[in-house]
Parts: structure tokens; sequence; C-alpha cells
């Protein structure tokens, strides 16, 4: 619990940077090993440079249960390969605490799963809400041609980070341009969490 005062500030467009924030989060094509698909592409494309993929500006806030982090997540145009531009995305370490985004600017897909494999992705575009329920993993990816996604979130400040179950087997879908639209495509590196240790315990029950 904090004694804090309460604030405001501007979260001004195009550029969507808030006129206050602690912290300024650059993810580069570096921090997305392993995660894009087209592995060619992805190294071709370090080879020149480490591309600037996402931002966020973080109005940080103590890990209290009451309080709520927040501010705006920046992601820039461009893919890998055929593969959108896209946040490396988490589960929350607290994993029944939720999040809200608010989408300010751009295109994008909210690309969101379970532990147990449900997956979900709801289309962002401006002025629209997407409510991302506790123990739902979630990505944002930006669909737009040449434009920023910019979204507003909100969420538990004492929910924490889950990067590995993401790192290891990726999203169970994959957001890829096809005949010059957004589509979704499996990705070939998910499988089963828990089926497949069950298999290699002996299961074989198919
Ligand atoms: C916080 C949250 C967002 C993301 C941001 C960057 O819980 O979901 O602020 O942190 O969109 O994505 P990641 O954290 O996956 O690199
Ligand atoms: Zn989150």
């Amino acid at each position: 619990m904090t004694d804090d005062p309460p604030f405001g500030f501007d979260v001004r467009l195009p550029g969507g940077i808030p006129a206050r924030y602690d912290n300024h989060i650059q993810r580069r094509l570096s921090a997305l090993r392993g995660q894009y698909s087209d592995q060619q592409a992805y190294d071709a494309m370090l080879a020149l440079e480490d591309t600037l993929l996402y931002e966020v500006y973080e109005i940080r806030r103590p890990p209290h249960g009451g309080d709520l982090s927040h501010g705006v997540s920046i992601v820039h145009p461009g893919k890998v390969g055929d593969e959108y531009f896209m946040t490396k995305g988490h589960y929350h370490a607290v994993l029944d605490t939720a999040e809200v985004y608010y989408c300010l600017r751009g295109m994008g897909m909210m690309v969101m799963e379970t532990p147990v494999g449900d997956w979900a992705v709801e289309e962002m575009a401006p002025g629209r809400v997407v409510f991302v329920p506790p123990r739902w993993a979630h990505r944002s990816v930006n669909v737009g041609r040449g434009e920023d996604l910019v979204m507003l979130y909100v969420y538990p400040a004492d929910a924490g980070h889950d990067y590995g179950t993401i790192e290891s087997r990726g999203f169970r879908k994959l957001v890829v341009e096809r005949d010059g639209k957004p589509a979704l495509i499996d990705n070939p590196r998910w499988a089963w969490p828990d089926r497949r240790s069950s298999q290699q315990a002996g299961g074989g029950q198919g």
C-alpha cells in the first residue's frame, strides 16, 4: 500500500507516448529468437539489423494486490518472413490475474491461450477493448500496414510475468499474412503440454 496521490496524464496520438511513465522497455528482434517460424528469414533479418519490434512505457506500481500497473505498448509494423511483428507474450506469474487492453491506434490481434490448450484471438482496432481473463497467456500482434499498434493496458500490480512457458513452445496459433490479409495457422513447434509428458511416461493410449 502506498500513499501516492491521484494523478492523470495524457496519451497523445498518433505517437502514443504517455506524458508520464517510470520505465521504457524496448524489445528487439534478438529478444524473440526461436519464436518466428521462418528461421531463415529471422537469421537474415537479424544479420542486417537488430530491428526494434516494440516498446512499452510503464507506469509502475508497487506489487500490492489492490494496485494497478498500467501503461502503453507500441508494436511497430513489419514482418519476419510472412509472420507479423509481435510481442514475446507471457502468462502472469500469478496465474489468476487478468488484464484489460484498450486499442488507441492501429490494427492488431490479441493471441491468447490457457495452460490446458484453449486458445482465442481477438481483433484490435481503435476504440476496441480486449479483456484477457485470469489464466490466459497473451501476445499482441501488429497486422496493420505501416502503422504502429498502440494500446493502453491495465493489470494487477502483483501479477508478475512468466515468459518461460511461451519461450519454450510458443503460442498454439501464429498470425501470418496470406493473400495480403492476416490469417491464423497452427504453430508446428507447439505441443500438448500434458499429453506429451503422459505419453513419455508410457501411457500409450493415443
Ligand atoms: C503486462 C502486459 C503488457 C506487455 C507488453 C509487452 O502484463 O501484458 O504490458 O508486457 O505488451 O509484451 P511482453 O511483456 O510479452 O514482452
Ligand atoms: Zn500481461
